[in-house]
C-alpha cells in the first residue's frame, strides 16, 4: 500500500512554467535570440543552470562561467517578480482536495522539486501547511532524472521507496521516480509522459483507490 505521496511543484501543484518561460524568454531576447514554447517543454524539471545551458546552446551563445551566473541570477529576479504576484487562486484544480484526502487517510505528503524557490511559492499560494516534508533544489546535488530528490523525500517521510507514489509533469521527473523504485503518476499528457504508470490530466480525476494498483 502507498504510505507517502511525493509531489513535484512546478506544473503539478501550480503552473509556474508560464512564468519560467516568460523570464527565460526575456533573457534570450536580451542576448539577441528567441525560443519557442515547444522548446520550453525540455526545460521542465531541469535545474536553473542546466536550463540556462540548454537555452544558450539553442541561441548559439557562449558565455564565461561568471557571465552564466550573472544571467541566471537576473533570470531568477525576473521570475521572482512574477512569483511575488501569485495568489492561492493559481493552485491547480483538485490539488487541495486530494491532499486533504491523503491527510485524512494517514498518508504522508512531501514535496520533491528541483526549484530553489519552492518555499516562497508554497507560501504565496498558501500551501506550505499541506506538506510533512519539503525537499527541493536547496537540498540536492543531483537533478532529475536522478532519483535523489525523491529518495530524500521518501526518507523524510519515513517510508520505503516502494511505498511511495510520485506525481510529476516532467519526463525527467517520471524517470527519476522510476529510477528510485517508486510508483509514478504523470500529470499532463499520456503522449508525453509515456513512462508513467498512469497519467491524469488534473487532480480532479485522482482518488485514493487509484494509488494502490
Ligand atoms: C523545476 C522547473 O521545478 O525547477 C524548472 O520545472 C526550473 O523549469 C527548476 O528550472 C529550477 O527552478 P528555480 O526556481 O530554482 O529556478
Ligand atoms: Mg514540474
Amino acid at each position: 500500500l502507498v504510505k507517502a505521496c511525493l509531489f513535484d511543484l512546478d506544473g503539478v501543484i501550480v503552473d509556474t512554467a508560464v512564468y519560467h518561460f516568460q523570464a527565460w524568454r526575456r533573457l534570450a531576447n536580451e542576448l539577441g535570440f528567441d525560443f519557442t514554447e515547444h522548446q520550453n517543454e525540455q526545460l521542465k524539471g531541469i535545474s536553473r543552470m542546466e536550463s540556462l545551458e540548454l537555452i544558450l546552446k539553442w541561441g548559439g551563445v557562449e558565455l564565461s562561467e561568471e557571465e552564466k551566473l550573472h544571467w541566471a541570477t537576473l533570470k531568477n529576479e525576473w521570475y521572482l517578480e512574477l512569483v511575488n504576484k501569485m495568489t492561492p487562486n493559481e493552485v491547480l484544480p483538485g490539488v487541495p482536495e486530494f491532499l486533504n484526502v491523503l491527510r485524512e487517510n494517514g498518508i504522508k505528503v512531501a514535496l520533491g522539486s528541483a526549484s530553489k524557490n519552492s518555499r516562497l511559492i508554497l507560501e504565496r499560494i498558501k500551501m506550505l501547511d499541506f506538506f510533512d516534508a519539503i525537499i527541493d533544489g536547496n537540498n540536492i546535488t543531483k537533478g532529475k532524472p536522478d532519483p535523489q530528490v525523491f529518495l530524500l523525500g521518501a526518507e523524510a517521510t519515513g517510508c520505503k521507496p516502494f511505498e511511495c507514489a510520485v506525481f510529476e509533469d516532467a519526463v525527467a521527473g517520471i524517470q527519476a521516480a522510476k529510477a528510485g523504485g517508486m510508483k509514478a503518476v504523470g500529470v499532463g499528457s499520456s503522449d508525453i509522459l509515456t513512462e508513467a504508470d498512469f497519467v491524469i490530466s488534473t487532480f480532479e480525476e485522482m482518488t485514493l483507490d487509484r494509488l494502490n494498483f
